[in-house]
Order: structure tokens, then C-alpha cells, then sequence
């Protein structure tokens, strides 16, 4: 059986097998999503929570919207407004929610390691949807669909990952994904965004642009994570933009038929060339968008009913039936 988890907390739990089964049920949330009634209910009567704390438009608002079309009672808590501002512990805050019996928990912490404590606390489901700079496994997910459905495999690919390497949970999870589906992963950036030890990653790392995209079939190209970095780890980002911003010469390094990524938000100007963005014949990255919503409605299917198989057979009907 595949996917068999309690939670999804990261690439590095899955196996190929549970890749294949998360993708292929999302091709199908995929055409669901485009029809005009777009529901199903295979999480109806459940409970999700959204815990976000660190900021987000995508991820936030495709767990709210994937959750609604599965059927399940959606709840974001607004941790702005919350006894987290009050100096309440992570913990005690999952605690309280935990008492109201949620069946799935979305959470995003800035600190590494924060959901998988949090996941051992509560007895629901738990899907992390970042964690500082550690993994962000639904958006390798949805990266993965996204390469998929555009290249028609995501096996022997040359895959480019370029820019703030050692700040972002993105390629961290990326990095774990396209290497257990075995592609051939280029890092491109410089020194001072690789992660130590980038060495042992088994893959080829770059400083120079034009020699990394040398014959990439997939660009994906990373934030400058200035949240994360407490001092200067580029010159300026004019002088960042002429060496490892993205634009179509430099593009031109890569195969013809290369495609163009980014997770969101983009510093237009900083990491990519706006018009580059926008370009609908070599940028996906609004089809990445569109892939969130399904890649999250099939984690979030997949977990419900191995919480369903674990709970045993859930109460059907109304309370006396
Ligand atoms: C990313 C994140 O939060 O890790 N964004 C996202 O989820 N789409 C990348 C980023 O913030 O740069």
C-alpha cells in the first residue's frame, strides 16, 4: 500500500511509490478544479485548521480553497490576532486546538523542526506547509506535477535550481523529491547562498549561470530569503540581478524547450526578468499556482483516509442515526 503516513511533514518520508500516488490522484483534483461545480466530499464532516505563522498568499489560500472543495469545515486562525501575541507556547496553542478535535492541522512555523514536535502532540493529521528553512513538501509536490505535466516525466531531467539555495525549505524539498525520482539536479548560485556541507548533496553546484543552465530542461528559480539572512550575503541586488538574475539570455543556456519556475512571491527585477515571468511560452509558474490547490486536495485525501482506516469505520449519518 502507498501512503500509508499519519502526517506529511516532508519529502524525506516519502517513498517514489507514495510520489507517483500523490501525483496521480492530483491530475484528477486537477480536472475537478477546472469543472465549474467543484466539489467532491472526501473530507466532508472533517475539520481542517490552517495555523500560519509566517506570512502567505499562495499556500494559505490553496489549503483554505482545497479543503472547501473536498467538503471539510475550514478554519484559519489568525495567529496576528491570537493568544500568540499573548506569550503562548506552540505547543499550548496546538494543545487547545487539539481539545476541539480537528482531523487535519496545516501548519507553517519559521522555526525548522517546530510541526514535526507539534505533530507528535496531537492525535490528528498534521501537513507541513513549511517549516523555517527545512522542508515544504507540498510545494515540491506541486512543483513535481507541474514538471510532469509540462515535460511528460519527471525521471532524467536536468533540473536547475538557482539563487538563495541555503535559505530555502523550497529546494531543500525539491532537492529530496527530484533525487529519489533519479534527475540530474544542478545548484546555481553564489557561495554565500549554498548551504555547508553542499558537497555531499550528490549534485552539481554552480556559480556561473550560463555554464549551470547548460542544457537544463527545467529552471527554477528561488526568492532571496532576506527574512531569513542577518547580514550581507550579496553585494546589492542590482549587482545580484546581472549575475544570477533570470532573463531570456541567459535563459538561453538551457534547452530550447526549458521551462521556467518559481514558488512565489517573485522580486521582479531581483531574481527574474518580469517580462521573462509573464511569458506563457516558457514560464509555468501560474500553472504552479493552479497545481497547488490539486496537489493539496490529493495530501490532504490520501491522509483522510488512512486517519478513517486508523479511527475505524467513521459514524455515518446524523448523531441518532
Ligand atoms: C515559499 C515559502 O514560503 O517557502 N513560498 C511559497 O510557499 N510559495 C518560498 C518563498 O517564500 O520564497
Amino acid at each position: 500500500m502507498t501512503f500509508r503516513a499519519r502526517h506529511l511533514l516532508g519529502i524525506e518520508q516519502l517513498t517514489p511509490e507514495d510520489i507517483r500516488a500523490v501525483l496521480d490522484l492530483s491530475d484528477r483534483y486537477v480536472e475537478l478544479s477546472r469543472r465549474t461545480i467543484k466539489h467532491s466530499d472526501a473530507l466532508a464532516g472533517m475539520t481542517q485548521i490552517n495555523m500560519f505563522f509566517e506570512a502567505s498568499t499562495r499556500t494559505q489560500s490553496s489549503f483554505e480553497l482545497a479543503g472547501k472543495r473536498l467538503g471539510a469545515d475550514v478554519m484559519n486562525m489568525s495567529v496576528a490576532h491570537s493568544s500568540v501575541k499573548k506569550g503562548e507556547t506552540l505547543i499550548d496553542t496546538a494543545l487547545t486546538l487539539n481539545a476541539m478535535h480537528p482531523d487535519l492541522l496545516v501548519v507553517r512555523h519559521p522555526a525548522s523542526g517546530a510541526v514535526n514536535l507539534l505533530a507528535e502532540k496531537v492525535n490528528c493529521a498534521v501537513l507541513n506547509a513549511g517549516d523555517g528553512r527545512h522542508e515544504h513538501p507540498t510545494q515540491a509536490l506541486l512543483d513535481a506535477l507541474t514538471i510532469r505535466r509540462a515535460k511528460g516525466r519527471i525521471q532524467r531531467l536536468t533540473v536547475a535550481i538557482c539563487g538563495d539555495i541555503a535559505h530555502s525549505r523550497v529546494a531543500r524539498s525539491n532537492l529530496i523529491l527530484l533525487g529519489k525520482m533519479e534527475n540530474r539536479i544542478r545548484l546555481i548560485g553564489p557561495p554565500t547562498l549554498m548551504p555547508t556541507g553542499v558537497a555531499e548533496f550528490g549534485c552539481e553546484v554552480h556559480d556561473d549561470m550560463a555554464a549551470g543552465l547548460e542544457g537544463a530542461d527545467v529552471v527554477m528559480m528561488l526568492r532571496l530569503q532576506k527574512e531569513r539572512m542577518d547580514g550581507g550575503f550579496i553585494p546589492s541586488e542590482r549587482e545580484y540581478y546581472h549575475r544570477y538574475g533570470l532573463d531570456a539570455e541567459k535563459l538561453a543556456n538551457a534547452k530550447p524547450d526549458a521551462i521556467v519556475m518559481h514558488p512565489g512571491p517573485m522580486n521582479r527585477g531581483v531574481e527574474i526578468d518580469g517580462e521573462l515571468a509573464d511569458d506563457i511560452n516558457r514560464s509555468v509558474i501560474q500553472d504552479q499556482v493552479e497545481m497547488g490547490v490539486a496537489v493539496r486536495m490529493a495530501c490532504m485525501d490520501l491522509l483522510a483516509q488512512n486517519l478513517r482506516a486508523e479511527r475505524g469505520r467513521a459514524a455515518t449519518g446524523g448523531l441518532y442515526a
